[in-house]
């Protein structure tokens, strides 16, 4: 399939960048969403693409964004919720939300749940990045998903990966039969910009020799790139956590249906205002 919409987040850069190159040269319309102006607007020229900025640690921005989708696409085929990071010390949002959680996790469910309706008339895919840090790090307490009772950095990112796929899971169930398909993967470790905001240990990794040992952009956005064009239901399985293409073991607490709904119901209440149906 080709000279589908495809929106991609975090797309100024780093997998996301690389898979707007990979998907623009496969012939498909991307529209570049990044957070940077400069950046954003640098990937769109090269490749002739529409942009969007918006910063994802303000909620109303992210409105924004989606009304100007809605406003300039009537179908979006696949939403690519690829924008995140792991952050620095415990910090509240303008919004009041702990920001490794908002940008990761409450931003990208905002956008998904404003384009609702675009999406399933699309028969959209959406396609969450997810990482292995869910598995390695994620704890997630669902009565403090702002962190306020516990914070570390990498137990942060690793219970907004893990809602990642919860919220993959959760939006398979609740919107499979109005015609959306999602997928989450994992990227691998990819010699990007990751963590270049963050007091991580990780950021060793990627800021060392130890770089040259990592994937490539491109390689990193593989998995993303194969999810937006093969076909789900005969090549993958909608609602899954993929990597290499695979379907891969997430952290345990990610096969909990009852999470995965909570999670959902917490999320609505969390942006409640922000969902307020003059939103759209
Ligand atoms: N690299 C890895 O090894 C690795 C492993 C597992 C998962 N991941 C995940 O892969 C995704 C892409 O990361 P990357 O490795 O490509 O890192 P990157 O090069 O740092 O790119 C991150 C992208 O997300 C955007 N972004 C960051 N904070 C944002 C915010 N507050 N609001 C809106 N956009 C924001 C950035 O926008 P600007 O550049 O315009 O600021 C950029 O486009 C992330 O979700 C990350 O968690 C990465």
């Amino acid at each position: 399939m080709t000279g589908r919409t495809i929106v991609i987040t975090g797309a100024s850069d780093g997998i996301g960048a690389a898979a707007a190159r990979a998907l623009t040269a496969a012939g498909e319309r991307v529209i570049v969403v990044g957070r940077s102006e400069t950046k954003t607007k640098a990937v769109a020229t090269e490749l002739e693409a529409d942009y969007f900025v918006a910063d994802f640690a303000d909620l109303s921005q992210v409105r924004a964004l989606a009304s100007a989708l809605r406003e300039n696409y009537p179908r979006i085929h696949v939403l690519a919720n690829n924008a995140g990071g792991i952050m620095g010390r415990r910090e509240l949002t303008v919004d009041g939300h702990e920001k490794t959680f908002q940008v990761n996790h409450l931003a990208p469910f905002l956008l998904t749940t404003l384009l609702m309706d675009v999406l399933a008339n699309s028969g959209a895919r959406v396609i969450n990045t997810s990482s292995v840090a869910n598995r390695i790090f994620g704890r997630l307490d669902i009565a403090d998903l702002d962190a306020g009772q516990k914070y570390a950095t990498n137990r942060a990112y690793g219970n907004a990966k893990l809602a990642n796929i919860l919220f993959t899971r959760e939006l398979h169930r609740r919107y499979s039969r109005q015609g959306i398909t999602t997928a989450a993967f994992h990227p691998g470790g990819v010699a990007t910009n990751f963590s270049a905001e963050s007091n991580s240990p990780m950021r060793f990794a990627y800021t060392t020799v130890l770089r040259k040992l990592m994937l490539s952009p491109e390689q990193g956005a593989d998995t993303l790139v194969w999810l937006a064009g093969a076909e789900p239901g005969r090549d993958w399985v909608s609602g899954a956590y993929y990597a290499k293409r695979r379907i891969i073991r997430a952290n345990k607490q990610a096969d909990d249906d009852e999470l995965a709904r909570e999670l959902w119901e917490r999320s609505e209440a969390m942006l409640a205002a922000q969902l307020e149906t003059d939103a759209r």
